[in-house]
């Protein structure tokens, strides 16, 4: 693999949040168009919440960025300054691709289809499944988009909060009249109640580093479970997770959800989809970093 000169005409892609100085991107795109033998550099742009976000498309327009993924904090603040929102990304109420156009940027989720590749690589299909998702922020949201979309048979939304489990459902009701859904509190979790679940772990709880916490702690809930999905990568293997195992669930980690995100960008502004290989490779330079940091 062969690192290419950036020269007059290397099309400029990046990343705008605040912080961005452990993003793992540059890592997968840089890497793609290596791999790929594309002539792009993909780039961190520290953008300080609080921003003026229309000045900042402007400017980057006006710079000729052909794309950016956005990150935390401006994935909501940025869609009133879109000429165009994906369905994934306005069912997710958030945005983190965008794609220039001749006047300005087109906005997409890939974390929304990062989850839905990192569902269907691990064999899981959720039509006709009952699904538990934990949380009814970002992540939930996107999770709960991809049941309405594939038809999933029940939903059931718990969270320590219940207005926001209250919200979710709302939207969820709204956009997908068919699906029925119900909200939980997490203690609901640990009463006995409907097998062959598929689960997915949607808060924040159990990230690196309190990676001894779970937001279910009763082992009689993983016992309900056929799969157990976690949005979160760091750790890889979380407490959810090693619980899920235990009580004989197939489990998924984030990290699959964060390549894929990565990954459909990239297809998204290159038409290039990766194929296997490159997806492994990428995944244990991802698995490295990680591992470096700690
Ligand atoms: P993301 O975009 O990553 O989903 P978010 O929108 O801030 O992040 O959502 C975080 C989710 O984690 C929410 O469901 C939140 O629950 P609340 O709605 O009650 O805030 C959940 N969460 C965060 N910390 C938690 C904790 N200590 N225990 C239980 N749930 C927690």
């Amino acid at each position: 693999m062969e690192r290419r000169e950036i020269d007059g005409r290397t099309a400029v892609y990046g990343l705008m949040g605040d912080p961005v100085e452990h993003t793992l991107s540059p890592a997968i795109h840089n890497t793609m168009a290596e791999l790929t033998g594309v002539n792009l550099a993909y780039l961190p742009f520290h953008v300080p919440a609080g921003c003026d976000l229309g000045a900042v498309l402007k400017g980057a327009h006006a710079l000729g960025i052909m794309g950016m993924n956005v990150t935390v904090p401006h994935k909501k603040a940025v869609m009133p300054f879109l000429e165009r929102i994906s369905p994934e990304a306005r069912a997710a109420g958030a945005v983190n691709t965008l794609v220039r156009t001749e006047t300005g940027y087109e906005g997409y989720n890939t974390d929304v289809l990062g989850l839905s590749e990192n569902i269907a690589i691990s064999g899981v299909s959720l039509t006709g499944k009952k699904v538990v998702l934990i949380g009814a922020g970002g992540a939930a949201r996107a999770a709960a988009y991809l049941c309405g979309r594939d038809r999933a048979g029940a939903l059931y939304i718990a969270n320590r909060t219940p207005e926001n489990a209250e919200k979710l459902k709302e939207e969820v009701e709204a956009a997908w009249p068919d699906l029925p859904v119900r909200t939980l509190s997490l203690a609901d979790l640990s009463s006995p109640g409907e097998r062959d679940l598929i689960a997915v772990q949607c808060t924040s709880v159990g990230l690196y580093p309190a990676c001894d916490r779970a937001p279910v702690t009763d082992p009689a809930f993983y016992e309900r479970l056929t799969h157990a999905f976690d949005t979160i990568y760091r750790p890889e293997k979380t407490l959810f997770m090693e619980m899920a195992e235990k009580a004989g669930a197939d489990v998924t980690g984030g990290l699959g959800m964060l390549l894929w995100q990565g990954l459909k960008a990239y297809e998204i502004w290159t038409g290039i989809r990766a194929d296997q290989d490159q997806a492994g490779l990428i995944r244990s330079r991802l698995e490295a970093f990680l591992k470096e940091e700690g």
